[in-house]
């Protein structure tokens, strides 16, 4: 069985015959000759039409469902739509969607577009026993079918989720775990092999690597996978088979990536947390963070987002926004550029202010997003950004 570097560079080469390249041809085509196609079978159904199956498509599907070590993949249009088809496809009415209070804002706001639809979704953790005690008293009420979702590491405090533990209660319960692995990415974590049933990823973000695209998946087992084919059919979002092209360039230097911006993230960590104008940092890779033993015991690596609050106020957090030079400033995660954001501002934005007393959001809480650049010249900008910062 190949590693996983291997993996991210060969995995699915092998599905497509004809004229031979290290490349994956992009098939730019909205449809194929059928009947004529006919006796090329991609997954039991002859190739017909771009909405339903892209050879190039099919290439970077097997090549996530190899990473994360499911048994196939399907691609979407971004990972909200993957995740949307998801819940399209497992939810019905009278089912419940338990959902980690800290999953990225979308998610929630979308699972909760499901209630008009008679699903009952509760918010609960992001404590991994506040998720169990839901999981258990929905068991207890007799609650319809359950759905368990939540990140594998979380937004923006870098929260690990005790797969482990989470995954044994619902397989107890009969609950099935989705777990959107887009932080941690299968380079450090494979769900799968924790005991989810279901993994979802924004291949926006470190799989494609470059902030030139979007995209999505759902890695699963066969059959799941085949009924998820026809959601994404009948809602016609399946990703452009150019997007694909891009994402599988991408995926072909993931573990290269992550090592430097790993290496750079755990160097801001430790510099950050000695620094005069920095009051927390949250890195998972630190001893200090609330995770550090779970993430340990879980992860190959601990990711390359570091999140700190500053010294001061909302203001003093602005300042240092604006002053950077290299870090720009953008609520997204996972490209070659560093990436600096202001949870409270962007992607916390919307939540009531008492959700963001519970998660801990505030004003001061800056998450930056690890690139690729020299870490001498990451610690410089930043060292310099926090003097402005406070008026030096
Ligand atoms: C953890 C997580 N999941 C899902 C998404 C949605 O992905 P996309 O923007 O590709 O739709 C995001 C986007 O930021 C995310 O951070």
């Amino acid at each position: 069985m190949p590693k996983m570097n291997t993996s991210s560079i060969h995995g699915g080469e092998d599905l497509i015959e004809g004229p031979v390249t290290f490349i994956t041809p992009i098939y730019q085509s909205a449809v194929f000759p059928y009947p004529g196609n006919g006796e090329k079978k991609f997954r039991g159904r002859p190739l017909k039409y771009s909405r339903e199956d892209n050879p190039t498509n099919l290439v970077l599907e097997k090549r996530l469902a190899t990473l994360e070590m499911g048994e196939d993949a399907l691609v979407f249009s971004s990972g909200m739509a993957a995740i949307a088809a998801c819940l399209f496809h497992l939810l019905e009415d009278g089912s419940k969607l338990i959902l980690s209070r800290d999953v990225y804002g979308s998610t929630m706001l979308l699972a909760k577009s499901f209630e008009k639809f008679g699903v009952k979704v509760e918010l609960r953790g992001p404590d991994v026993e506040d998720i169990i005690d839901a999981l258990h008293g929905a068991a207890r009420n007799g609650d319809g079918k359950l759905v368990v979702f939540v990140e594998s590491m979380s937004n923006p405090f870098l929260r690990v989720i005790d797969l482990d533990l989470v995954s044994s209660e619902c397989k107890e319960s009969g609950a099935i775990l989705i777990v959107d692995n887009t932080f941690a990415t299968p380079l450090n974590l494979q769900p799968l092999n924790h005991g989810a049933n279901i993994v979802v990823h924004s291949l926006t973000k470190y799989l494609s690597g470059h902030n030139d695209v979007v995209g999505g998946c759902v890695v699963s087992d066969s059959r799941s996978i085949d009924g998820l084919w026809y959601v994404r059919t009948r809602l016609g979002c399946t990703l452009d088979p150019h997007a694909s092209f891009l994402i599988l360039r991408g995926l072909k230097t993931l573990g290269a990536r992550l090592k430097v911006s790993q290496e750079n993230a755990r160097a801001i960590a430790e510099f950050l947390e000695g620094h005069k104008f920095v009051s927390k940092v949250y890195y998972p890779g630190l001893p200090s963070h609330p995770s550090y033993d779970v993430a340990k015991r879980l992860l190959n690596g601990f990711g390359s987002v570091v999140t700190f609050e500053l010294k001061g106020n909302g203001s003093t957090a602005e300042r240092f926004l604006r002053s950077l030079k290299f870090i720009k400033p953008s609520p997204s995660l996972g490209g070659c550029e560093s990436l600096a954001s202001h949870p409270a501002s962007s992607s916390h934005k919307d939540l009531p202010e008492e959700e963001k007393v519970r998660l801990g959001i505030n004003e001061r809480l800056v998450r930056l997003s690890v690139g690729l650049e020299d870490v001498d010249d990451l610690i410089e900008d930043i060292d310099s950004a926090l003097a402005k910062a406070h008026g030096y």
